[in-house]
């Protein structure tokens, strides 16, 4: 059988790093994150006993892929080889992380291919094994992750929030995010960091209820601040930001604008504002190459 997925890719206000299970991708603390409208990834899953083997376009990791794909096939009894198709709307070299939004789609692409019937839950916390932060991108809007798994904590319509990416070029290669997990504990600072966070969700969710922009707003550049404290003091340290990277976060303060940036485990700026600041935002980054999202519904079948 044969399905397709749309899922987005999501950038989280509240960041998870660093997991108390590596096998099973299971956080140290919870994350929070908002589903974006024009990061997505379409992936096309078809088992068939007519395959001779499993193939697999070049995504985010053939290897990794399969593996997530066997794990599924366990679960539906199945031995057909597989065909995956995976498309992004964003250009593979602009270093946007596509595990999220590849494995959001490749699991409910392949539960429904496979004739599998899970709930949305089931399907948050299957993605999670592929990658963490792809449980998130599952539920529609804003999301928390906690524990086992992902749900929704409101619709995509409930606040018009921007999140402008801003593409910074990347020579050097990436660092895979999953190595980095796990060297998380050994910085000094890991401990200090789990110790504030529940404070924090606490603010980020209050500022999400109340609709509070600036109180949202500075608790999600304090935690990146703080994530990315952690990531370049442990061993070995991990420095993801890069001299264009700092041009933005300057750029951005220095505009005295409400607009606040994020920044994941590579060099792009998430500059996060409301839809009535969208244009002077814009106008502040008019020199970077950009791409304006919107909060957006989960991972479907199309
Ligand atoms: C910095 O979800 O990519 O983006 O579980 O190994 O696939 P794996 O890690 P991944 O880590 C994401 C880390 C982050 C923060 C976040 O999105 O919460």
């Amino acid at each position: 059988m044969k399905a397709t997925a749309i899922a987005p890719a999501n950038i989280a206000f509240i960041k998870y790093w660093g997991r108390k299970d590596a096998k099973l991708r299971l956080p140290y603390n919870p994350s929070i994150s908002m589903n974006l409208s024009e990061c997505v990834t379409t992936t096309t899953v078809e088992f068939s006993r007519d395959f001779e083997a499993d193939s697999v376009t070049e995504g985010f990791g053939t290897e990794r892929i399969l593996k997530h794909i066997d794990r599924m096939r366990k679960l539906a009894g199945s031995n057909e080889k597989v065909r995956v198709i995976t498309q992004n709307s964003f250009p593979k070299s602009t270093g946007i992380a596509s595990s999220a939004s590849g494995f959001a789609a490749l699991t409910v692409a392949a539960a429904a291919a496979l004739g599998l019937t899970l709930s949305e839950k089931e399907l948050t916390m299957l993605a999670r094994l592929g990658s963490g932060s792809a449980c998130r991108s599952i539920p529609d809007g804003f999301v928390k992750w906690e524990g086992e798994f992902a749900y929704s904590l409101y619709p995509p319509d409930y606040w018009d929030l921007r999140d402008i990416l801003v593409i910074i070029e990347n020579k050097a290669k990436d660092v895979s995010s999953s190595a980095g997990h796990d060297a998380a504990p050994t910085s000094p600072l890991f401990q200090k960091r789990l110790q504030a966070l529940p404070s924090r969700i606490a603010r980020c969710e209050h500022a999400l209820r109340t609709k509070d922009f600036i109180a949202l707003g500075q608790v999600i550049e304090e935690d990146c601040l703080d994530m990315h404290r952690v990531m370049q003091t442990q061993t070995p340290p991990l420095y993801y930001w890069n001299e264009n990277t700092k041009q933005v976060m300057r750029d951005i303060k220095k505009s005295g604008l409400p607009a606040y940036f994020t920044i994941d485990a590579g060099p792009n700026v998430h500059v996060i504002c409301e839809a009535k600041d969208e244009k002077r935002v814009v106008e502040c980054l008019k020199n970077w190459k950009i791409i304006v999202n919107k909060p957006a519904e989960g991972a479907h079948l199309v």
